[in-house]
This record gives C-alpha cells, structure tokens and sequence, in this order.
C-alpha cells in the first residue's frame, strides 16, 4: 500500500518545520544539489531539503574521496544552488580540514558558508571529537546538521566504505554520539550506511529529525546523492541506492541524434537558421 504524500504548505521549509514533520510522522525528503540548474528544478517539485554536499568532490570534480573539495569551492556550489531556491531548507557541508580539531576555525568557514553562499544550515561530520567546534558555530546562531555512521570525510581512518556500527562497540559510539548533537542543539541529523535496527534505535530515542541514507526504513526522512537516483553516476551501486532513472543512458541517446544529425546535414534545417 502507498501512503499518502503531505507537502507542507509552507512558502519556506525551515528547522522548525522539520521538528514539526517530525512530531506529525510526516516523512521528510532531502536531495543533493550542487548547481543552479538542477537546484532550481528540485525545488519546485516540494523537495523539502536540498544538501550541497561534500559528494561534489566526486560527483563534479571527479575526485575519489569528500577530502579534495575546498571551502571556496563549496562556497561555489552553495551560491549557486542558492541563487536557485525559493522554498526548500538548504544545508551545506563543511568541507573536510576547515572544522576538525579546531572550533575557530570551524566558526569561521561556517559564517563563510552563510555570508557568502546565503544558506541555511551548515553539515558537519562526526560526534564527540567534533562538539567543541558544533557548539561554537550553534552559539553563532547557525543551524547545525550533524552526520554519523559511515562518515566519507574519515574514509582513510575506516579504510573502506562498508556498513558502520555492526558491532555493539561502534553502535554505542554512535548512540551515544547522537544523544551529544541533540544536546548540543543540532537541528538533525544524517545516519549513513548502517543497520536499519540502529538507524530505528536513534530515531526512537532523539526529539530532532533522523536522516538516513542507507540507514533503513524507520528513520525520519532519507537522503540520497541526486545524480546517483537519476543514474547519471553508474559505477555507485551500493545496496541501499534505488535508482529512478537511466540518465546517462538517455544523455547519450540525445547526443548520439545531436551528433547524427549534425554529420548528416538535418541539423540545422531552414526553420532553425536566421
Ligand atoms: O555529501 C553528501 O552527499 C552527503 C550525503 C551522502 C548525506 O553527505
């Protein structure tokens, strides 16, 4: 049976309609975005939150990791998709180096993110070796989203991308990890690649909204990387990734005709010249 869809009759989704979603058991749907043209048609479909995500640095650059992608570089992406978007939340991620291991500096690149892209909300990985720098940021009075479970700016720590907390050690981290961004007044939080039971446990136990993204079912909303849902990245075909679309498949077919009729002469025809 499909449940009935709710589109919050907001002209502008913020942290406060998230909790309240959250209160009402309405799910939330969260996507990435990373330019102008793509941001501007999430948007008007009632998407009600777009991530400008660290994935950029693959998705876009080509990179094999989160790690390369620089603040300024987010920044670009941030101000683009800004420019795009009327109603649905926006978070952008804090690139890897610019927030860990010192909370100054990670006020700093956070009211960047603000200043200059316009966004609402900065994303951050990691738990308890991260709160000094959340709090910091929180107390500047900007929205934090946290990120737990498979976290890709600490691949070379995990050495793989593989599912997180399967054992009782990891998973009370990330409980316990959890509890600490609530307290620390995050808005959200992402639970990625980890057992739905966990992602079901966290849900269960924390006031704000859970997002998952390979974390199961029963968590309050889900997020997944834009091109990888319209299959325009193909070799990324991990198990929790439903793919709606061939778009790389397409692409090539529009191409294909393009180049077609160009050799052949059809293109352009009498209507289609000055
Ligand atoms: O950068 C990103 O796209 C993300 C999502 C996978 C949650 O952080």
């Amino acid at each position: 049976m499909t449940a009935s869809i709710s589109f919050r009759n907001v002209s502008k989704v913020t942290t406060h309609v998230l909790q309240e979603m959250k209160l009402k058991g309405e799910k939330i749907a969260m996507l990435t975005a990373y330019d102008y043209s793509f941001a501007r048609i999430l948007d008007s479909t009632g998407i009600d939150v777009i991530l400008v995500g660290d994935s950029a640095s693959n998705v876009m650059a080509g990179h094999t990791s989160t790690l390369p992608i620089t603040l300024n570089e987010m920044i670009y992406h941030g101000s683009s998709v800004m420019r795009a978007v009327k109603r649905a939340l926006v978070v952008v991620d804090l690139p890897f180096g610019t927030y860990q291991g010192n909370s100054k500096e990670a006020l700093n690149s956070a009211i960047r993110i603000m200043k200059e892209c316009g966004a609402d909300a900065v994303k951050l990985e990691g738990g308890k070796e991260i709160l000094e720098s959340v709090d910091r940021i929180l107390s500047a009075g900007i929205p934090v989203m946290g990120h737990l479970g498979l976290t890709p700016q600490s691949i070379h720590k995990f050495g793989t991308y593989v599912v997180r907390a399967t054992d009782k050690e990891e998973a009370d981290k990330l409980v316990e990890d959890a509890h600490l961004l609530e307290k620390a007044g995050c808005f959200a939080v992402v639970l990625e690649k980890i057992p739905a039971k966990l992602g079901e446990l966290v849900t269960r136990e924390l006031k704000i909204p859970i997002i998952g993204i390979g974390a199961g079912r029963y968590v309050d909303g889900q997020v997944l990387v834009l091109h990888d849902m319209l299959g325009i990245t193909l070799e990324f075909s991990p198990r929790f990734l439903r793919r709606y679309h061939n778009l790389s498949e397409e692409i090539r077919g529009s191409v294909n005709s393009y180049i077609n009729d160009v050799k052949t002469l059809d293109f352009p025809n009498e209507k289609e010249q000055y």
